[in-house]
């Protein structure tokens, strides 16, 4: 079982004093101080012999690591933390398969009482090391205070891009709520681009592709920065940019580089795939607003 499907089971047993401490224990060690349970027991306002019992109990769950007199969140914990949230909200109820396993997040599908299915995508940035560190018993407070802030940060960012990008696409999916290392999202029913399935008309797909690349330029000012075949989805008809977490603003020195990288990635891996013969500098002045038509 994963840390994110055991996450997903613990959420249901802790006690109140064991969700105040790991709370606690998180706004501690985003703050790089060290947590003891004396300090933990300031920070969750609650007894210190009740603070000492729940993390004695979040340790034997391993959602909490002992180093000395000081104590750390597992990235199970975060994962907990975040699912409580999305449960405590009414969001979710429930979590079920696991839909991608990336390098740099995890997918899985996620349930409401009212019968809707979402994506819940866990960011897991520097987790390897961050297990190599825990493996060592050691929990060097910088090291999970950059663990938890990188993704924290990246599902932040995921999570505002895609606000700003709402309704402008229908190629664009809609995010329906963030929050630590994760971020709730309509489920899509496409397959990767880069398993090149069947389209219908690879030019209008394409040309849907490009179209929604414009709209983020011109009317977001957004610019996806890791744009390529393995993040868009496709049932063959429609398509969906996804992954937005390195998004850029139009503004960001690099955003023209950036846009040229992506419009250049999608245009020759249709190509490449699809036979069509678009050429980059076109599709380009077309996402940029320099030109109507790519064609
Ligand atoms: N909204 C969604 N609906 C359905 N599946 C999704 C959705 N978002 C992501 N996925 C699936 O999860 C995979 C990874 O998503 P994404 O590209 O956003 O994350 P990533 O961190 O880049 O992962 P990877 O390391 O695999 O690139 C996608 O390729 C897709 O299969
Ligand atoms: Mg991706």
């Amino acid at each position: 079982m994963s840390s994110i499907e055991r996450a997903a089971r613990v959420v249901k047993t802790l006690k109140d004093e064991e969700w105040k401490t790991l709370a606690a224990l998180e706004r501690v060690s985003m703050g790089q101080g060290a947590a003891d349970a004396g300090r933990l027991a300031r920070a969750s306002r609650q007894p210190v012999d009740r603070v000492e019992f729940a993390l004695e109990r979040l340790e034997l769950g391993g959602l909490v690591k002992r180093s000395g007199a000081n104590f750390g969140p597992t990235v199970m914990a975060v994962e907990a933390l975040g699912i409580r949230e999305y449960v405590k909200h009414e969001l979710v109820s429930a979590l079920g398969a696991i839909i991608a396993k990336g390098k740099e997040s995890d997918v899985y599908e996620a349930f409401d009482d009212y019968g809707a299915t979402y994506a819940l995508k866990f960011f897991k940035l520097g987790r390897t090391s961050f297990t190599r560190v825990r493996k060592k018993r050691f929990i060097d407070r910088s090291g999970v205070k950059s663990w938890m802030a990188l993704n924290y940060e990246a599902a932040r960012r995921e999570y505002s891009t895609l606000r700003r990008l709402e309704g402008l696409s229908p190629s664009f999916p809609k995010a329906l709520s963030s929050n630590r290392s994760t971020v709730l999202l309509e489920e899509l029913s496409g397959v990767k681009l880069s398993n090149r399935p069947a389209l219908e008309t690879p030019m209008e797909v394409l040309g849907t592709i490009l179209e929604a690349a414009r709209v983020a330029y011109l009317s977001a000012g957004v610019v996806n920065g890791d744009l390529s075949e393995y993040n868009i989805l496709t049932d063959g008809v429609k398509a969906w940019l996804i992954d937005w977490p390195q998004a850029v603003t139009t503004r960001h020195p690099n955003a023209d580089d950036l846009l040229r990288h992506d419009v250049g990635s999608v245009v020759r891996f249709f190509a490449r795939a699809y036979r069509t013969a678009v050429s980059g500098g076109k599709a380009v002045a077309f996402v940029t607003g320099g030109s109507e038509s790519f064609a």
